[in-house]
Order: C-alpha cells, then sequence, then structure tokens
C-alpha cells in the first residue's frame, strides 16, 4: 500500500504487533481473497495469508498442495483488499528448508510480487538460521511452532502438542529459538493450554494462539471455520461464529427453483429497448 497524503504507511507494521505483547490482544484470520480480506480488515490487526489456503480453496487434503506461486497470487489479492492490517504470507513447505538462502531468495519474492509486511515459516531449533537470514535480509517473520501442519504426514498426524516432559523441553527449544533469531511474533498452535501459556510468559515476542491458550497475546482462526464454510469437521479449538455454508445453501436451492419455475429473471432484471435510468 502506499504512504498517505501525511507519506506515513497505514498499514499495522510487524514493529508495531511487536510492541503489543502484554497488551491489549492482536486479533487475527486468515484470508485468502480480494473480497474477504476488504470485509476484514476494519476487525483485525493481522491477516495471514495461510498456506491452509491449499486446503480450504483448493482442496488439497493437507497444506503441501501449496506452493509459491499460489501463495504470492493470493497474497497480491489480499494486498489489493487490505488497506490497515499487518499482512502476513506463508512460506510453503519446500520454499525455505533447504538453506539459508532458499529462504532469503523464496521470503525476497513474496514481499517483492504481494508488497506483504512479512513472512511466516513453521519450525523451530531447525529453521532458526533461516529466520536470521531472512530477519537480516530486512524481512519481519512470524515464526510458527506447536503442532505444525506442514509436518503432519511426517508425524503421523495432527498431534497436540506438549502433553510429554520431552515434548515441552523442546516447545521450550523452539520458542527460544525463533525469538532469539529475531522473529516479531510466533503462532503457537495445537499445543496443551498450560504450556502455551508458560511459552508466552517465557519469551518477550508476542504469541498468537490457535487451539493453545486465552493467555496467548493474540489468536487466530481460519476464516472459513470461523464463519462455518468449512465442509470437512473442523477442529475443537474452532467456534463458529456464523453459519455462512447454510445462508449459501438456502441461496443457491431458492436461485434453482426460481429458474426452474421461471419467476427469475423477473421484470426488474431485464432491459427493455428503452434506456432505464442506472441500468447496467
Ligand atoms: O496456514 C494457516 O492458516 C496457519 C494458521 C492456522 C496459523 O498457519
Amino acid at each position: 500500500m502506499a504512504p498517505d497524503a501525511s507519506g506515513a504507511d497505514p498499514r499495522i507494521s510487524a514493529s508495531a504487533i511487536r510492541l503489543r505483547k502484554g497488551g491489549e490482544p492482536i486479533v487475527c484470520l486468515t484470508a485468502y481473497t480480494y473480497p474477504i480480506a476488504r470485509l476484514l480488515d476494519d476487525h483485525v490487526d493481522l491477516l495471514l495469508v495461510g498456506d491452509s489456503v491449499a486446503m480450504v480453496l483448493h482442496g488439497h487434503k493437507t497444506t503441501l498442495g501449496a506452493s509459491l506461486e499460489m501463495m504470492i497470487a493470493h497474497g497480491q489479492a489480499v494486498m489489493r483488499g487490505a488497506a490497515k492490517a499487518c499482512v502476513v504470507v506463508d512460506m510453503p513447505a519446500g520454499s525455505y528448508e533447504a538453506t539459508a538462502r532458499q529462504a532469503v531468495a523464496s521470503a525476497r519474492r513474496v514481499v517483492g510480487e504481494t508488497g506483504c509486511q512479512a513472512v511466516k515459516l513453521e519450525g523451530g531449533v531447525t529453521v532458526a538460521r533461516q529466520i536470521a537470514a531472512i530477519v537480516a535480509a530486512g524481512i519481519p517473520v512470524m515464526g510458527h511452532i506447536g503442532l505444525q501442519p506442514q509436518s503432519v504426514e511426517s508425524d503421523g498426524g495432527y498431534r497436540i502438542k506438549g502433553r510429554t516432559d520431552e515434548n515441552v523441553a523442546a516447545l521450550y527449544r523452539d520458542a527460544e529459538a525463533v525469538e532469539k533469531a529475531g522473529a516479531f511474533s510466533v503462532v503457537i498452535e495445537g499445543t496443551v493450554e498450560t504450556v502455551a501459556a508458560d511459552l508466552t510468559r517465557h519469551i518477550s515476542i508476542p504469541t498468537i494462539g490457535i487451539g493453545a491458550s486465552g493467555e496467548c497475546d493474540g489468536q487466530i482462526l481460519v476464516i472459513d471455520d470461523m464463519v462455518g464454510l468449512t465442509v470437512d469437521r473442523v477442529p475443537k479449538f474452532v467456534k463458529q461464529y456464523a453459519d455462512l455454508r447454510s445462508v449459501i445453501s438456502q441461496a443457491a436451492a431458492s436461485y434453482a427453483a426460481e429458474v426452474r419455475s421461471r419467476t427469475f429473471p423477473g421484470p426488474s432484471h431485464v432491459f427493455s429497448a428503452a434506456a432505464d435510468k442506472g441500468e447496467a
């Protein structure tokens, strides 16, 4: 987004999010499209173009179906729709794990082609070098620890983290590594409530919870889950605030009935030979 008349960028920056540690909760949602970004922009602090887009909009079984091109296309759409929120775009699996050089090249492409404020990548200790290199290249990074959807196949499914002492210790190592590497915030997903709350107190950067704890510095949900559009079963941690599947299904049923009975289109939806005011 271009700077406004005063020269200031009206978007919430990654550093402004970083300063919210321990303050007013940070409101985050995923967004993948222009109209949804426009609708959500007034209500949230941060929009994440999550690689969940591969499952939610493209019908893949896991987030491994996301590509850099897919993330960039959705990132561009969200950037066109959001004027105020901090926009973060996910780095898809395969675009950053190999080397720090690969991670920086992918992050530069994402930011260069979308104009987003930051990128997100999954992992703690194992990707600390990549996070540090992207931050050193001047691109803010959001971390993602706990349950990591890009690893569900190698993990044997969606497994809640923090249920064994060994796993809690690994979570602490991951949180500390992400913080030390310079991330401005970190998503904690699918983690035992008390562990996520303790991690939030332990590190100095904001934690954004999803299936984690109300004590996290912010919360995020997948937009389609939150508005009741998701076709498959939604996880326990989702609260549905609307039932858009029923609304859309009822609208489609009414439309189909009216087309079949020839009551749509009606007189107000067709054109006469003489031009009317306000017609398309
Ligand atoms: O891809 C995604 O939507 C995410 C959020 C659920 C945190 O990573």
